[in-house]
Parts: C-alpha cells; structure tokens; sequence
C-alpha cells in the first residue's frame, strides 16, 4: 500500500518502521513544520493515511482526509466530544475513518473482560470500583483515551454508576480515576473492585510502542476494502 503518514513523533516513527518491514511505501510524512503537505495529498497516489498527532489537531487532519477522499487510521486521543461532528461530515462525504482509543490485541481483549467484569460485579454493591492509568510525562491528554474506553465500558454493564471523573473524592454513582504522569511509561491502565474483604484488580501493561503500532498498520491493511466509520468492533472478532 501507499501509506500517508500525519503526525511523525513516537508512534509516526514507529509505524512509519512497521509499515515498511511489512512491505508498505511511506509516500510522504506530515508534521508541524510541513502541515501544508497535508492539502495537496492526491487520494490517486496515497491509498490511506494513518493519523497520531494531537488532541486539538486530530479532527482537522482527519476531516481533511475525508474532504480529499482518503481513507484514514487515527490513533490520537483526546478529541472525542467532536466525534459526532465528525461522524456527520464522513456520513455526509460517503468517506472512511477509522478510530480507536488504543491498538494494541491485548488492550481490547483487556476492554472486552473489563466489560464481563462489570457485569458480574453489577450484582456486588460492597465492591467499590476505581481506575488507576499511567503514562509518560509527554502525554498531553488526561485521563488516556483507554481510561475513557475503560470506564465507558463499566457505565454501560453497572446499574450504579453514571460516570467517570478525575476527583478521588468517594462517590458511589461515579468512577474515580487517578491519572499518573511518570518518566517513560509506556501505558499501564488498572481496574480495581474493592471491598472490605477483598480485592480484584484487572491491569494491562504496554511492553512496547510497537504492539500499538502494529495494530494501526494491520488495520490500514484491513480498510482497504472497506467504507464507513469503522472501530476495533468492526476489525477484532473478539
Ligand atoms: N491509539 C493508540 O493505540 C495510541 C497509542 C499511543 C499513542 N496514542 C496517541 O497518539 C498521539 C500521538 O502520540 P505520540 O506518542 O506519537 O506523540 P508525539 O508527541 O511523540 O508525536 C506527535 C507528533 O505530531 C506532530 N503534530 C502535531 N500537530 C500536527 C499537525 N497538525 N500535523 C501533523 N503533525 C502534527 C508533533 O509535532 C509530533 O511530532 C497522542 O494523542 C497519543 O495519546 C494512541
């Protein structure tokens, strides 16, 4: 494939490596000194794009793709509440994006058993539900974009809780979450139900920036031969 990418700082440089040892031409690179680039891509000679940027250059770059008919992969976080709004322009252009909060395999077989999790524990009102996430001292967004999926994924399954929130204060209807910024982490999300008696703590832990960005560069595989606003649902059969 011919490969765009948008965004080369950690994870472009990785994927950028990835792409290429999977056989992939990277047919130009995007970043903040060359954003005017981005305007004259020809959806003729770049078959998708795969976006890691910022929270608040995201929607821009890939509302940009969708304008000039290229399909593209976004991995960055942060910009959620303009989702819907993205959503509408891509119905209305008949494009193609695709968006996950993470792309690592064992992230989403972590959302999956956090889901089954919860549901189980809907049934156990002494258990108090917490999160914890840790990342890099770069990270601009807080909590993770995971951490969101996380705790969306506790919302939908438990009767008695209705949201997340970064305060640690106690509230039974909410599910606080401690958002940690520490040297080179990677990512560690944890997911604890306590009680008095006890404690169950369901934890994932990047090993390496390479499993996200294998994940995105299997994904823009994937898309190739499809249309729409696409998940992880859509490409996983978990
Ligand atoms: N979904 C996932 O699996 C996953 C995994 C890791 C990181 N992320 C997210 O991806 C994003 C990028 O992460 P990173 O670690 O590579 O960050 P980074 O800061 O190392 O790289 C971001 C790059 O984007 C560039 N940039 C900023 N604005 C731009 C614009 N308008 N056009 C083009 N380039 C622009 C920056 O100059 C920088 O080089 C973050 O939001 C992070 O949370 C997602």
């Amino acid at each position: 494939m011919r490969i765009g990418i948008i965004g080369y700082g950690k994870m472009g440089k990785t994927i950028t490596a990835i792409a290429q040892n999977r056989g992939h031409q990277i047919i130009d690179k995007i970043d903040v000194e060359n954003r005017d680039a981005l305007l004259k891509w020809n959806p003729q000679e770049v078959d998708a794009a795969i976006e890691f940027t910022a929270p608040n250059q995201a929607f821009d770059n890939i509302k940009q793709c969708i304008k000039m008919g290229i399909p593209v992969v976004s991995g960055t976080t942060g910009w959620l509440k303009q989702k819907p709004e993205l959503d509408a322009y891509c119905r209305q252009q008949q494009g193609t994006y695709f968006y996950a909060s993470n792309y690592s395999l064992g992230v989403n077989i972590t959302f999956k058993v956090n889901q089954y999790l919860a549901k189980i524990m809907n049934a156990y009102p002494d258990f108090k539900v917490s999160m914890e996430e840790c990342h890099h001292i770069e990270k601009k967004d807080a909590p993770s974009g995971t951490a969101i999926t996380l705790a969306e994924g506790i919302i939908k399954e438990m009767d008695r809780i209705d949201h997340w929130s970064l305060d640690q204060g106690y509230n039974p209807n909410s599910i606080p979450i401690n958002a940690v910024r520490e040297g080179k982490v990677l990512g560690t999300h944890k997911v604890q139900y306590s009680s008095e008696f006890d404690e169950i703590t369901l934890e994932h832990k990047a090993l390496s920036r390479n499993g996200f960005a294998l994940g995105a560069v299997l994904v823009t595989e994937w898309i190739q031969k499809r249309k729409g606003i696409l998940t992880m649902d859509d490409f996983l059969d978990l």
